[in-house]
């Protein structure tokens, strides 16, 4: 029988996948529609890569689903992302719930409309019991906000003497992101043609191998899930060593 993971080596998957969901305006205005349709669209490629995602085994997916920079988007457009995110939220714990899936996000919380807010937090509440996959919203996110939150965490903390100048390492800095405790991404899929990191994850995708497909992400299916992690399969990742050195770890 083939299935759309059939190609997959489940032994070396990647733990954290983060992805800049792409397109949805362009896919929205090729079929002469408003760009909320596209996001509109959109959320059903998000039900899909948490569903693939969750039969894999990935432990952690994390979705950029609103920029710091998206602010400056039409009015109309940020207020129907909002709503969009609400609808999904409510609609959605059924299922969270029955698949085992928890429900994060990192980024400027507190900046989201109240309604927004309170509804994520209910949301990921009512599903941190849930083991089985992580599903990590980026919302109001962006990587100097992030970045700059956490060097005031470690300032004030030098001011409080909780630690020395001389103590800070770049494991400090991991602890003070908003993703403390999670894998760094080892995969990093961009959708849509576009080849930027806009301001994502740029401390913890350090190490990850990016992969960008010209698909716009409302089109973007399980089996495109399944292209991207064969492609990182077939990667050498070297952490800096040599091609030698990597293949004699292997064989130890
Ligand atoms: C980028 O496409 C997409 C976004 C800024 C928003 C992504 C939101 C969703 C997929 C829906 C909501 C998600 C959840 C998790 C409920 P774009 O608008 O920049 O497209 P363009 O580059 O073609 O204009």
């Amino acid at each position: 029988m083939s299935d759309w993971k059939n190609n997959i080596d489940l032994k070396r998957l990647p733990r954290h996948i983060a992805i800049i969901m792409d397109g949805n305006g362009r896919w929205a205005k090729q079929q002469g529609h408003l760009r909320i349709f596209g996001h509109e669209n959109g959320v059903k490629s998000v039900r899909e890569v948490a569903e693939g995602c969750a039969e894999l085994g990935v432990e952690y997916v994390t979705l950029y689903a609103f920029s710091t920079e998206n602010w400056n988007r039409p009015k109309d457009e940020v207020d129907a992302l909002m709503s969009l995110l609400v609808t999904t939220l409510k609609g959605e714990l059924e299922t969270l719930n029955k698949n085992n899936i928890r429900l994060r996000a990192i980024g400027n919380i507190d900046s989201l409309p109240e309604k927004c807010a309170e509804e994520l937090k209910d949301t990921m509440k009512k599903t941190e019991q849930n083991t089985r996959l992580n599903m990590v919203l980026a919302l109001s996110y962006s990587s100097y906000w992030e970045i700059t939150e956490a060097v005031k965490k470690i300032a004030t903390d030098v001011k409080n003497n909780n630690i020395k100048v001389d103590e800070i390492m770049p494991e400090t800095i991991t602890a003070n992101l908003n993703t403390a405790g999670f894998p760094n991404p080892e995969l990093m899929i961009r959708t849509s043609g576009e080849h930027r990191l806009s301001n994502y994850l740029l401390w913890q995708m350090a190490y990850a191998e990016f992969y960008f497909t010209d698909i716009l992400w409302p089109d973007f299916r399980k089996k495109d899930l399944a292209n991207a992690i064969i492609d990182f399969q077939n990667r050498e990742r070297r952490f800096g060593k040599t091609s030698e050195q990597i293949a004699a770890e292997q064989t130890q």
